[in-house]
């Protein structure tokens, strides 16, 4: 059960981006404050300075430790004593492999925001110099941290499912079936290809979903095609909604919809997977509950904070307050960050050689800790390369 004590000094903690009005910043910082186990010390949270200097200011920082931009709080924090050890960087998309290897390049573990790059070149990149320094790289897939979904693992590991046939994903809201992007500056650099990247909704949406596919089911994808077009015609050519088809490698299928234009839809964030006897489904407007099928017999709803859960797992470790009670965003959120922290802080211990004692897991259980990291990172970008060539390619189907 997760709580707020430990033994651990917080990791000294910055952002670059998430400033005032941004849609995620404050997030990250609800997020990684939850356990303790990160602390807020300096940050160039703004494009604009002397706005994130005044942010930061009241956020209860040093407003020597609010900076103009990424290259001069990673410069200077460099030379303090208590200079930062990890950063997250949530600006738009075009700004991450940039900012990352910046970041990695000083030393620093970093979280990045998805997609964490354009290329999977770029964030093969990443992976090297993060390996090569001994630095933890995090992905922000933040829904990753619902205890459902890490119950819905379980079952298929433990085979509850039988052999698993099909995955169907979806991320599909309704806000942006009008032009908002007009007078919404999210939506504007999200619409725009030069920020957003070579897609929209494939890497604003469906990046998550299917992240939660294959951590889920552990499937690897072997072909895809894909499908995407902009029913709001100025967004050409990035997408507001697509369809992918999927193969995977164990004869498995599966679809993914992302979109932006699914007029009336909150989210609409679900994932199904189909095995031989039995299918589980969960949706982020529901996090508490999974859906649990066996052919032939009455539905189950599994609930949240249960002792029938998968013991041992994170469906149960991650238990913040106990079943009946509602955990949502917040707390996937912090289950992602307290992981980061305590990958983050296996990697100083090593580099201290200190041993891993004082985290209250083994060598081993640190080794297999799960988190969202570089590699999934890119899987997603992987994703949107592929879906862009098959998409240009009149759909064909595209190698993974
Ligand atoms: P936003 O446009 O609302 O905010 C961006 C913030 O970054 C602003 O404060 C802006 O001033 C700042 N910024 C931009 N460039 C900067 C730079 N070079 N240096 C310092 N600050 C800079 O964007 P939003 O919606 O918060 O998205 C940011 C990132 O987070 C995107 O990559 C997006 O895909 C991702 N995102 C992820 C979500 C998730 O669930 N993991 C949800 C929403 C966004």
């Amino acid at each position: 059960m997760f709580n707020e004590e430990h033994n651990l000094a917080p990791l000294r903690w910055a952002m670059v981006g998430g400033g005032r009005g941004s849609e995620i910043g404050h997030a990250h910082r609800a997020a990684a404050h939850r356990d303790g186990l990160f602390r807020l010390v300096a940050g160039a949270f703004d494009l604009d300075a002397e706005r994130g200097r005044e942010f930061g200011t009241n956020l209860g920082l040093d407003p020597e430790r609010c900076y103009p931009d990424y290259a001069s709080l990673f410069e200077a924090e460099a030379t303090r004593d208590d200079g930062i050890q990890a950063v997250s960087i949530a600006t738009p998309n075009s700004t991450h492999h940039a900012i990352s290897l910046a970041a990695l390049k000083a030393g620093l573990h970093v979280i990045c925001e998805k997609p964490v790059t354009f290329t999977v070149a770029e964030a093969e990149e990443l992976k090297a110099e993060a390996q090569a320094r001994g630095l933890v790289f995090g992905v922000m897939y933040g829904y990753s941290g619902y205890q459902m979904l890490h119950q819905a693992r379980a079952m298929v590991q433990s085979g509850e499912l039988g052999q698993v046939r099909m995955v169907n994903m979806q991320f599909a809201h309704g806000f942006h079936s009008q032009p908002v992007e007009q007078v919404s500056s999210g939506a504007k650099w999200r619409t725009s290809p030069a920020v957003s990247g070579p897609t929209y909704v494939l890497g604003d949406l469906g990046t998550h979903i299917f992240y939660a596919g294959q951590f889920i089911t552990g499937l690897k994808v072997e072909r895809l095609m894909c499908h995407r077009q902009s029913f709001v015609a100025s967004r050409a050519p990035l997408e507001d909604n697509a369809q992918v088809l999927l193969q995977y490698q164990n004869g498995a299928v599966g679809s993914l919809w992302a979109s932006a234009v699914n007029a009336g839809s909150m989210h609409q964030q679900k994932i199904r997977v189909v095995g031989e006897k039995a299918s589980i489904e969960w949706w982020d407007e529901y996090p508490n509950q999974l859906r649990y099928e066996v052919q032939g017999e009455p539905v189950r709803i599994l609930e949240r904070g249960m002792g029938y859960l998968a013991e041992g797992d994170n469906a149960v470790n991650s238990n913040r307050i106990g079943g009946g009670h509602a955990e949502g965003f917040f707390e996937s959120w912090a289950n992602v960050y307290h992981r980061y922290a305590l990958a983050m802080q296996g990697a100083e211990a090593r580099r201290n050689g200190t041993g891993t004692q004082h985290l209250g897991l083994s060598e081993q259980e640190l080794e297999s800790l799960w988190f969202p990291n570089i590699d999934a990172g890119i899987e997603g970008v992987r994703l949107l390369e592929c879906c862009v060539e098959s998409s240009d390619n009149e759909n064909r189907w595209v190698a993974f």
